[in-house]
């Protein structure tokens, strides 16, 4: 799907905030980090190699992909119709899933470096709301800088999961939770 990628990132750079597609070996990482989830959110969903890897690594658990640009969240009804695509910005969703049972994994490929800042501001602090509100809750996020994807407010910390080099460029993948 690189086209569509890149037809995107010419409509809208900030909030696509990449050229190339995740590879296959950091999709699969993302999903690896989500391990144990009994409902997951995708932010950010894309052209989908993320919700390929979720729903081949766990078939069977409920996952909602959050897609901003209509024709990339109508191209991922099509492609994975046993996903809840929702055609929205991430931090209504977040703040629309209440108080859900159970262990609950935020995915997120959101370009958070690159995104205008109110809407970064709005999606970071809905995100840290729901995880600080049950410590049994994650955001599994990439990024390709070095350190942190953001600063974690107090209550939060961030922990780097793997480096996957096989990608344009060489990405971490995080997770951020509450520590107890
Ligand atoms: C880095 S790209 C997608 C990466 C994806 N793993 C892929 O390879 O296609 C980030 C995506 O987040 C979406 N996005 C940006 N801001 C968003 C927001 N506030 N809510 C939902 N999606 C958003 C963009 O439209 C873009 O498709």
């Amino acid at each position: 799907m690189p086209v569509q990628l890149l037809l995107s990132m010419l409509r809208a750079p900030a909030s696509t905030g990449a050229v190339v597609p995740s590879s296959r070996a950091l999709a699969n990482a993302m999903a690896r980090a989500a391990t144990g989830a009994e409902l997951i959110v995708e932010l950010g969903a894309g052209t989908g190699p993320v919700t390929r890897a979720l729903l081949e690594q766990m078939p069977g658990v409920p996952l909602i992909a959050v897609e901003l640009q209509p024709d990339l969240a109508r191209m991922l009804q099509g492609r994975f119709p046993e996903a809840d695509v929702r055609l929205a910005p991430a931090d209504q969703v977040v703040d629309a899933l209440g108080e859900p049972d159970g262990n609950v994994v935020l995915v997120s490929s959101l370009p958070f470096r690159s995104l205008p800042r109110p809407v970064r501001n709005e999606t970071i602090a809905s995100i840290c709301r729901f995880l600080l509100a049950d410590p049994q809750r994650r955001l599994v996020q990439f990024t390709y800088q070095p350190r942190a994807p953001f600063r974690a407010p107090p209550g939060l910390r961030w922990r780097r999961l793997a480096s996957v080099w096989a990608n344009t460029p060489p990405a971490g993948v995080w997770e951020l939770r509450a520590h107890v």
